[in-house]
């Protein structure tokens, strides 16, 4: 049989990275046209244009040439270093957060199992045989094939070029002449999905996951297909969740959407609050101030009511800038170092500059706020609260206050405080979408579909409704990367409206 022509080539090459996210250019274009002749060999088509329609219409088939395709090349224990810093370091500290729950760790394209058996066989080591209580592992791949093997859990040589002798005879028993099989304690925590990682909706069992390994997957993906399955998994990891990629695809994945995190030397992405600094030195903004009597808070506003609260809220506003505009011009030139020290990455140099301007004057509410975001931001959340509640105790209606402490309460798991707090916010400002953007995190995380979805759409409103692309973002110095948000608030309404139906 002869090659197909270019034209036919591309369409191929079309329906294959849109489906699965497989690029197939340059060198990677000879296995295409391998894979294509043998299937068509298989199923007896000669004519190129007869089997592209067979693959359009018929997803078995589709599955048996991705079969062919994908590049499953795996081991256990493979780059090491990352699953010890898992173990080691990382589950102490969830399981030191967490006290109730499954920690659930989800292994996204594992190929035929070996990653996700290697972290139960580590996990097995170090929390003996309670770990079973303690974790669940899903693994997930596209691949049909190699999840039948991940299942079966038997193993040639290839496997186990990073096994040592010990581990090779606790773990395995011999199966036929040359291969092993895993014993079944260690394969009980770990269930295996096909799962397309480019597909319409994610199953329940990689929903709000404390960890995903990706690794040495998107290295066969185009950058765009890197940066939508990246983004999609980040919308499914839980707060303060970690998403490790393999070494050589870290950079790659630096986009703004996770927060890239140094420990022992080894580099993983947190889904960190994700709060920036952003430069707005020179606007005159409502922040620093806002908040509401308490009884208010929660009931529900009639529009004038919502006005008359908005025109509390930013007559105080003007009274906080007034008292601010007094302060003297040193006051505001440390401010604005403090604040390009932040911008700069260097929070412990702006920490100290914020410091001298609180010692010399202790009225200024913008201090306090930038200490608590960035405090905030480096997960220091006893003292981010201090700072919140300073800036409240000088203004007590501070919005971004509200804001921080709801979220630095959401981040603690404390889920009533923070949805008190978001009201609080709400009530102040309806226009603060990150208010109502967490309360549909809150609802969606608690099965409350109703509420998640109508504060969703609220959020998205908000977000997509405001033309002048500042979002109905007054919150200074806080800042959100908006198009993050927009990309879950949809994400997650197009699952809850799958799981409606
Ligand atoms: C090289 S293996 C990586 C295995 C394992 N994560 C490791 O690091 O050893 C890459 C796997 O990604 C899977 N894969 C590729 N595209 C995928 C997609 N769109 N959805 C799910 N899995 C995919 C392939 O089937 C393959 O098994």
């Amino acid at each position: 049989m002869t090659g197909p022509d270019n034209a036919k080539l591309v369409g191929f090459k079309d329906l294959l990275l849109t489906k699965c996210g497989l690029g197939f250019e340059n060198e990677r274009e000879a296995a295409l046209i391998r894979g294509l002749r043998q299937r068509m060999s298989n199923r007896r088509i000669e004519d190129f244009d007869d089997y592209h329609g067979l693959l359009t219409g018929d997803i078995d088939e589709f599955n048996r040439l991705v079969e062919l395709l994908t590049i499953n090349e795996t081991y256990f224990f493979r780059e090491p270093d990352h699953l010890k810093l898992l173990v080691e370091r990382l589950i102490p500290d969830i399981l030191e957060e967490r006290k109730s729950d499954r920690i659930r760790i989800v292994s996204a394209g594992c190929s035929t199992g070996e990653e996700p058996y290697s972290i139960s066989m580590l996990l097995h080591e170090r929390y003996g045989t309670d770990f079973g209580r303690l974790f669940s592992i899903t693994g997930v791949d596209i691949d049909t094939s190699a999840i039948d093997r991940a299942k079966h859990g038997v193993y040639g040589k290839n496997s186990f070029r990073a096994v040592d002798t010990d581990r090779l005879g606790l773990y395995f028993e011999p199966f036929g002449r040359n291969e092993y099989r895993l014993k079944e304690e260690i394969r009980q925590v770990v269930t295996f999905e096909v799962i397309n990682l480019l597909g319409t909706v994610y199953p329940a069992s990689m929903q709000m996951p404390d960890v995903i390994l990706y690794r040495n997957v998107s290295i066969y993906f185009p950058g765009h297909v890197q940066h939508a399955i990246f983004s999609r998994l980040a919308c499914l990891l839980t707060e303060g969740g970690y998403l490790l990629v393999g070494a050589a695809e870290t950079i790659h994945h630096d986009l703004g959407i996770l927060s890239l995190v140094e420990k022992d030397g080894l580099f993983f992405y947190r889904k960190l609050p994700n709060l920036f600094i952003e430069n707005r030195r020179n606007r005159s903004s409502a922040a620093g101030v806002s908040g509401l009597p308490a009884a208010g808070a929660g009931q529900p506003a009639t529009p004038t009511a919502r006005g008359q609260q908005r025109a509390v809220r930013h007559g105080h506003a003007s009274l906080a800038h007034a008292r601010e505009r007094r302060s003297s011009p040193d006051a505001h030139a440390l401010f604005d170092d403090a604040l390009g020290l932040a911008q700069d990455n260097r929070p412990d140099a702006a920490l100290e500059l914020l410091d001298t301007l609180i010692r010399r004057d202790d009225s200024f509410v913008k201090a306090y706020l930038l200490k608590g975001t960035i405090l905030l931001n480096s997960s220091r959340f006893d003292e981010a609260r201090e700072n919140c509640n300073k800036a409240l105790a000088k203004n007590p209606l501070c919005l971004e206050a509200s804001l921080m402490l709801g979220i630095i309460a959401r981040h603690e798991e404390n889920d009533d405080e923070a949805l008190r707090r978001f009201r609080e916010a709400i009530y102040l400002d309806s226009a603060c979408w990150p208010a109502h953007f967490y309360t549909a995190e809150i609802a969606y995380a608690r099965g409350d579909m109703k509420r998640a979805c109508s504060a969703y759409e609220s959020a998205l409103r908000i977000l997509e409704g405001d033309p002048s692309g500042d979002r109905g973002q007054t919150f200074f110095p806080l800042a959100f990367k908006t198009d993050q948000f927009v990309a879950i608030c949809r994400h997650k309404l197009a699952l809850i409206r799958v799981q409606g139906k």
